[in-house]
């Protein structure tokens, strides 16, 4: 059996895993990626190369992030998807001395490695706190730590690489898992069970709403055929259907309406929009007068709903002033890093009375 992480080990020490090839090709075989701070110079060697290691999370659009929220030293910020730790580094770096970073995530398995990367980099306990929670519940998460409310807050939607690689997780077409797509595997229910219980014509409504598929009939058809248990039957039965609902369909557009199809089922898996209504509610009450807010959103459905709460908030006199324009990563971050190519960056800047 492959140990998950090799520093899983009783013993702290494993036998170099052994795979077929001169590469490792499996996540788990991938052992010097998934331990970066040991095997720095072999992961340097991949970034270099323009791959992102797996098991490691490539923070998007960190310059621009800062730029919007102006960490400066003493303030209290928020990192309400705290992920593999990359933006909340970069802002704990520049609130020091004197300040404090409160991360948020949902995800129990990769939070207290993230919390152990953070303190091995010197960020102890007076400077970073790490919740397991929703970003919903962020106004509980400020009255636990005593503060009325933050200088600054970020969130970076969606789920992180670390959780998109492994497998296990059940979140891409492009590894064989269960279709899990819990970023809390002990809350809610599997991506597999919602696909069972739901009706032809909700899972259509479903894909439309959370991916804007426009094969959404078609694929709630292909998609209730029969038990899918697994994220390659997924990828097996879209193209299919589509290939044969469709013959001159090109592999790029059948690829595309796979991952929407897995982008809404974790959509819904998650609620996401449910916690993003939520965070985007409560952000007038957690943010400081002057208090600044960035939100990364990766697809339309995120984004529209960022861009209406901030508008109304502006237009309300909440927000001294928000973002006219998104902010899109530069051609050479898309170039290192493909995943930057579809995150939006808003802001908004709390009034001062
Ligand atoms: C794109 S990653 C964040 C990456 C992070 N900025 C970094 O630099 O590594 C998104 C993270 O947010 C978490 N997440 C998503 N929705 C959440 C929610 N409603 N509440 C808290 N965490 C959430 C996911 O579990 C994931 O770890």
């Amino acid at each position: 059996m492959a140990l998950k992480n090799p520093s899983d080990s009783p013993q702290g020490h494993t036998r170099r895993p052994r795979y077929p090839g001169r590469n490792p090709r499996g996540f788990h075989e991938r052992y010097k990626e998934l331990n970066p701070e040991k095997y720095h110079a072999d992961v340097e060697k991949i970034l270099a190369s323009g791959k992102t290691p797996a098991g490691t999370h490539r923070p998007i659009m960190v310059a621009e992030v800062l730029r919007c929220l102006q960490p400066s030293a003493g303030e209290v910020a928020v990192d309400c998807t705290l992920g593999g730790g990359g933006h909340a580094r970069a802002i704990l770096e520049r609130v020091q001395p004197g300040g404090r970073l409160l991360g948020l995530d949902v995800d129990p398995l990769e939070l207290p490695r993230t919390e152990a990367r953070l303190r091995a980099a010197g960020f102890g306990p007076e400077t970073f706190v790490a919740h397991h929670m929703n970003f919903a519940g962020l106004p509980q998460v400020l009255a636990t730590e005593g503060v009325a409310a933050a200088d600054l807050i970020l969130a970076d939607l969606g789920v992180s690489s670390m959780q998109l690689d492994n497998p296990d997780r059940g979140f891409s077409y492009k590894h064989f898992g269960q279709l899990d797509m819990r970023m809390n595997p002990s809350r809610g229910e599997p991506a597999s069970r919602l696909l069972a219980r739901v009706s032809e014509d909700k899972l259509a409504a479903l894909l439309d709403e959370n991916a804007d598929e426009p094969h959404a009939d078609l694929i709630a058809r292909l998609l209730k055929q029969g038990p899918v248990e697994t994220t390659h039957e997924v990828d097996r039965l879209v193209r299919n259907g589509l290939t044969a609902a469709f013959p001159s369909l090109a592999t790029p557009e059948m690829k595309m309406s796979v991952r929407r199809t897995l982008q809404a089922l974790r959509i819904a898996v998650n609620d996401e929009f449910s916690a993003l209504d939520a965070l985007l509610r409560s952000l007038p009450q957690c943010l400081a007068p002057g208090g600044r807010v960035a939100i990364l959103t990766f697809h339309s459905g995120e984004d529209r709903r960022v861009k209406k709460a901030f508008q109304a908030g502006y237009r309300a006199d909440v927000y001294a002033d928000v973002a006219g324009e998104v902010i899109r990563a530069t051609m050479e971050e898309n170039r290192a890093n493909r995943r930057a190519s579809s995150a939006k960056l808003r802001w908004a800047v709390r009034a001062t009375d």
